[in-house]
Order: C-alpha cells, then sequence, then structure tokens
C-alpha cells in the first residue's frame, strides 16, 4: 500500500496583537517589540494543511480534496478570517495569538474533523519568510 502526502492551501486575513496580561506595558514591548503595539495589526496568513494516507484503490485517491477544502473553509477561514484574533475569536481570549498557538489551535480543530486513519500536519506562514508548522 502507498502513503501518499496531499496538502490543502488557504489563507485568511486576521489581526493581532501579542500581549501577556501579567506583565507590565514596558515588558510586553521588551519582549514583543511592535507586536504588542496597543492598536493590533494585520497578517495575512498563508496556510498549508498535510494530510497523509494510503491511496484508496477504489478512488485513487487520499482524500477527498474537495472534503478537505470545504473542512477548511467552514472550520478554520469563516472563523478567522478579517477577525481580530484577540477580540473577535474565543479561542484566544487566554492564549497569545502567536502563529505558534494560531497553528496548534488550527491542528486541533482539523483533527476533530479528519479521521484517525490520516496523519494531519499544519504550516501557518505569518509571512512570507516566518511560518511554524505542528506537529514539530
Ligand atoms: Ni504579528
Amino acid at each position: 500500500m502507498s502513503r501518499v502526502a496531499i496538502y490543502r492551501k488557504a489563507h485568511f486575513n486576521a489581526a493581532h496583537r501579542l500581549y501577556n496580561e501579567d506583565w507590565d506595558d514596558a515588558k510586553n514591548k521588551e519582549v514583543f517589540g511592535v507586536c504588542s503595539n496597543a492598536n493590533y495589526h494585520g497578517h495575512n496568513y498563508e496556510l498549508e494543511v498535510k494530510v497523509v494516507g494510503e491511496v484508496d484503490q477504489q478512488t485513487g485517491m487520499v482524500i477527498d480534496l474537495k472534503l478537505l477544502k470545504d473542512i477548511i473553509k467552514d472550520k478554520i477561514e469563516d472563523r478567522y478570517d478579517h477577525k481580530n484574533l484577540n477580540l473577535d475569536v474565543d479561542d484566544f481570549k487566554t492564549v497569545n495569538p502567536s502563529a505558534e498557538n494560531i497553528c496548534i489551535k488550527i491542528y486541533d480543530i482539523l483533527r476533530e474533523e479528519i479521521d484517525d486513519q490520516f496523519d494531519l500536519s499544519v504550516r501557518l506562514f505569518e509571512t512570507p519568510r516566518n511560518f511554524v508548522e505542528y506537529p514539530a
């Protein structure tokens, strides 16, 4: 049986601010720099979802890309696109919306939706040059 990795790319725009409420403004500024600016800033987030599994003998496919596309659209893009991640989304009320934490959250959401027979990993690009991957 042949295992193949299949990828789907997606995109959302969102605003955030990196801030630890246990610290004063000076400490936040020291640690997060301009990313802790009080009035938030935006990113064009690019998402890469990787699903690994056996090629189904009947369909020739690992997973139906239309299904994967719809899951990502419904569960991730609609959830985060054009949102302020700190203010508009419950996911980051108490969790700093760093690329790392957003990536983990996206993985956790998708993991619930995608059958256990598939391996899953998520890459999140905050800029073209800065990106994270989970699981590592
Ligand atoms: Ni940022």
